[in-house]
């Protein structure tokens, strides 16, 4: 098992080695590239360059896969969450076009490094199947099924699904794939060692200065390089990526199944928020994954309640067993559809980024390798200006903009004015967090299953807003950039660099 950055465990995390790192950093030296972020977004990235003949240095705050790659749910798809009708109406018939052929791209990617490497990661290819259960999801999936095949999918209506349940409507779309995440990363990091690359665990990046070379501040020292890239999920720091990217939690659930009967192909409904289904052979034993109830981070009072729902819809549809995990993990809205890979905006030296993949992680991260690689190389890639962190869309994504920034300040008004009266330090129960007034100030209090309080300051340490308890994974998450911190006010997710301020309680 391997650490992560929540309570619960992933099935993958669950199954996971720790990665052994082979190489040492080296301070005295200049790399060619710092790539920060151990998940499939750096690794890949990593690997890509240093074959090409960068020497390379990953640097991960705590172990490969302790992030979303550890809680994915690993379809990689061509079929992507945010729909090729919407990708059309904001980037165009050649935008869409060009996301089907990178996603198609990365999956290629992957299955040749899996061929490579004879990585074990139980990876098959597989059909995915989209259906509506109303009118008008069956009249949006018309749309999805025009637009999806215009971008270039081989698409075709069926009338069932692989799921055991009855459909108004539904499309199936050939070429998408299935894997369980960490054999692979972690086995392409050896790769990337093997060539001459360096890992850093358990070493967080908290600064970065342009100057001459770069300067990566990271506690375990300083590093020198050349070109940067944050492959972090998000960046940390304030930047106005902050503002184009919505965080929200997912949640998942593996199980195993009394008849057997596991769907072996990738299914999404249309409800919102949507489920999505498949199955994975991990150890020789067959998992039924599926995921749902998504919520903004920090907006679900009882998050609880969340894998509860999950569970009954699970229960209801197939002969459970048992349920086997369940966890939440975090993924970036981009505000008009796609990812944001290329130079940070607002920086002028070689400072690159890829976020916002929404839940399309493994094959944006592929895609963000296969672009970085290009741009860093300094080569010509048709896809430089599709996903570039600097364009503007003003029309695009304008209602997810405005009421998450008009959430900002909401959140920034609550801490100065505090609306509602604060809940009292004797409402805890172990194994319980709230936000209390405690001699006179907001605390962020939790009570461990020993009865321990562990008090931090509730401000978050990014822009200021106030954190809010999420109990299924017992962390303070913050609702407005996604920054999430542990009971003891430790970083679990940037965009927040520095931990939440501990109180004293006597
Ligand atoms: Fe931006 Fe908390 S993540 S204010």
């Amino acid at each position: 098992m391997i650490q992560r950055d929540a309570h619960t465990i992933s099935l993958w995390q669950d199954h996971a080695g720790g990665y052994n790192t082979i190489n040492k950093a080296d301070r005295g030296k200049t790399y060619d590239v710092i790539i920060a972020g151990g998940g499939i977004t750096g690794i890949t990235t990593a690997f890509l360059l240093q074959n090409a003949g960068r020497n390379c240095l990953v640097v991960e705050a705590a172990n490969l896969g302790y992030g979303a790659t550890g809680g994915t749910t690993a379809h990689l798809n061509t079929l992507l969450d945010v729909p090729y009708d919407t990708i059309q109406r904001n980037f165009g018939k050649e935008g869409a076009r060009q996301i089907r052929e990178a996603t198609a791209e990365a999956i290629q990617l992957i299955k040749h490094h899996i061929d490579r490497f004879d990585i074990r990661c139980g990876f098959e290819y597989a059909d995915a199947y989209m259906f509506a259960q109303t009118e008008r999801e069956a009249a949006a999936l018309k749309d999805i099924a025009e637009a999806t095949l215009m971008a270039g999918a081989d698409v075709s209506g069926v009338d069932k699904v692989p799921l055991p349940l009855g459909a108004k409507k539904a499309i199936k779309v050939t070429g998408q794939a299935k894997f369980s995440p960490l054999p692979y990363v972690q086995r392409l990091a050896t790769a990337f060692e093997h060539i001459g690359g360096t890992i850093l665990q358990q070493s967080r990046v908290t600064a970065v200065q342009d100057k001459e070379t770069i300067l990566v501040i990271t506690t375990q020292g300083p590093f020198h390089c050349r070109q940067f890239v944050y492959a972090t999920h998000i960046p940390p720091g304030v930047n106005l990526l902050h503002l184009r990217c919505v965080p929200y939690r997912s949640y998942v659930v593996a199980a195993t199944l009394a008849d057997n009967n596991y769907p072996e192909d990738l299914s999404y409904d249309m409800q919102q928020p949507f489920h999505y289904y498949r199955t994975q052979m991990v150890e020789g034993q067959r998992y039924l994954i599926v995921g749902g109830e998504d919520h903004q981070t920090g907006h679900q009072e009882n998050t609880e309640n969340c894998f509860r729902k999950l569970e009954a819809h699970v229960r209801e549809l197939f002969n459970v067993e048992d349920i086997r995990y369940r966890w939440s993990a975090q993924y970036y809205e981009p505000a008009d559809g796609i990812p944001y890979i290329g130079r940070l905006p607002g920086q002028t030296g070689e400072i690159y980024v890829a976020t916002g993949f929404s839940g399309n992680g493994m094959v944006y991260g592929t895609v963000s390798a296969l672009l970085l690689k290009r741009l860093l190389l300094g080569l010509h890639s048709d896809y430089i200006k599709l996903f570039d962190p600097s364009r503007i869309k003003p029309v695009a994504g304008f209602n997810t903009f405005v009421p998450h920034n008009a959430d900002v300040v909401k959140q920034l008004a609550s801490r100065l004015f505090p609306a509602e009266k604060l809940e009292q330090l004797a409402g805890l129960a172990p194994g319980e967090g709230k936000l209390v007034n405690y001699e006179g100030s907001k605390v962020a209090l939790y009570k461990d299953e020993q009865g321990g309080l562990h008090a931090v300051d509730p401000v978050c340490t990014h822009l200021g807003c106030e954190v809010h308890w999420n109990q299924a994974e017992k962390s303070w998450d913050c609702p407005c950039h996604g920054a999430r911190y542990s009971v003891d006010g430790q970083v679990l997710n940037a965009p927040a660099g520095k931990g939440l301020d501990p109180h004293d309680i006597k």
